[in-house]
């Protein structure tokens, strides 16, 4: 059984077969390049998260889905009806998710550089939460507040706890600067938090939660940085309760996802959960809830970008298998985070003689348009369907009409 093989998608008489379906079928009936979600994979990754908190928390937990990794309508209801709540970053991800059913209580709304408009949008909705990123964000929510004057509005602090982690100095969300020396955007630093609380008490607003988003893609060899930051989030609630701030609910993010490199040790996602769950009952809080915002975990690995091979171009001693798709218009991911990885699968053959290094070469006008560089697979030929692995996870949802190239047909199974 090769490493990246599950449920979803597994090598049957040497062909690629997606949620049992013959994968190079299933090209030929919807033609490529085309994503396939798999239904199944997602409520099996949600089924663990879930179980994983019913083992080891008596605090009930909310699972926010980071909707952003993947806005497909079918996978937002399908989400929905088994009771996530979701993650929102932009007014108009908060609408799709109402559009989908998911009702206002169980949306957390959290934007960075946030704009009078945008908060007119979401002060409207009666029942979301509102996640503040910075202090200064509270003098346009004191401004735009004089124009809801009766209406309750539920906020939460996004803090910055100093600490953060991403397979990718992009990826980083917290901290003061990134590995690359980018200067972190996001969060209010921890000596201004108390405050915060108290300025929006005192301007109406009713404080509920407290958050943070560390980066995203761990690694196993990340755990013992995230389990400090959990530490340092449970000590700031407590403060804050001290303080007379009791919390509904702590909420520490996403960042763990699936496995994308073989070489990569996987984050222990279930040992997290016992871990953060621990230290809140430890602390004795009295929080109601705990939440996570998983994005990747949830549905990276659930999709899979079929793509078609066209010709196999030989250039001074490189070989390209040239597809019918684009990165930029379909897994954009390696183009924009050169650190990324997406396994590649050569579906109508997956093994076989004659293993050459092959670059996969995408249809634009881009040198850095390569799914994958030099892969050692057997020999494509003109006609082959070429599978890209967790496509589930911000390919999508980040994919442009750069070229003007289509994004492709999304199907749910
Ligand atoms: N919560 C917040 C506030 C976030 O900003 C994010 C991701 C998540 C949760 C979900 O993180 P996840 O569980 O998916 O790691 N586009 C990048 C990742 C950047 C995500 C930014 N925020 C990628 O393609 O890897």
């Amino acid at each position: 059984m090769n490493w990246w093989e599950t449920d979803f998608v597994a090598v049957r008489d040497n062909r690629l077969h997606i949620a049992g379906q013959d994968s190079p079928g299933l090209a030929e009936r919807y033609g490529t390049p085309l994503y396939i979600y798999s239904k199944d994979r997602i409520l099996e990754r949600y089924a663990r998260l879930d179980d994983a908190f019913a083992r080891n928390s008596a605090i009930p937990a909310r699972i926010c889905y980071a909707m952003k990794a993947n806005s497909h309508r079918g996978i937002l209801r399908l989400l929905q009806k088994r009771g996530a709540w979701i993650d929102a970053v932009s007014p108009c991800e908060v609408q799709t998710a109402l559009k989908a059913g998911f009702p206002a209580e169980r949306v957390l709304f959290t934007g960075t550089s946030i704009s009078r408009a945008d908060l007119r949008a979401v002060f409207a909705i009666e029942g979301l939460t509102i996640n503040i990123d910075a202090a200064e964000q509270l003098d346009l929510m004191a401004e735009v507040k004089t124009e809801f004057p009766a209406r309750v509005i539920r906020v939460s602090v996004r803090w910055n706890p100093g600490i953060g982690r991403g397979f990718n100095p992009k990826a980083v969300t917290a901290g003061k600067r990134s590995s690359d020396g980018m200067p972190i955007k996001f969060g209010v630093v921890s000596r201004k938090v108390i405050d915060v609380f108290r300025r929006a008490r005192r301007l109406g607003f009713r404080p509920v939660g407290l958050h943070q988003h560390l980066g995203s893609g761990w690694v196993r060899e990340d755990f013992g940085m995230v389990r400090t930051a959990v530490d340092r989030m449970v000590r700031k609630a407590r403060e804050l309760e001290r303080a007379g701030f009791p919390l509904e609910f702590l909420d520490f993010g996403g960042g763990f996802g699936p496995r994308y490199l073989k070489s990569r040790g996987v984050f222990p996602v279930e040992d997290y959960i016992a871990y953060l769950s621990k230290a809140v009952a430890r602390a004795g809080l009295s929080v109601k809830a705990l939440a996570i915002e998983p994005g990747k975990y949830l549905v990276g690995d659930a999709g899979v970008l079929l793509l078609g091979v066209e010709y196999v171009k030989e250039s001074y001693g490189n070989i390209f298998a040239c597809v019918d798709g684009g990165t930029f218009n379909t897994v954009p991911r390696p183009a924009i985070y050169l650190t990324a990885h997406h396994e590649i699968v050569n579906a109508s053959r997956v093994d076989g003689p004659g293993k050459a290094r092959i670059t996969v070469a995408g249809n634009l006008c881009e040198t850095g348009d390569v799914f994958g560089r030099e892969r050692p697979m057997p020999l494509p030929q003109s006609g082959d369907i070429l599978a890209v692995l967790c496509a589930g996870a911000y390919c999508r949802s980040m994919a442009s009409n750069y070229n003007l190239r289509q994004i492709p047909r999304e199907i749910l199974i």
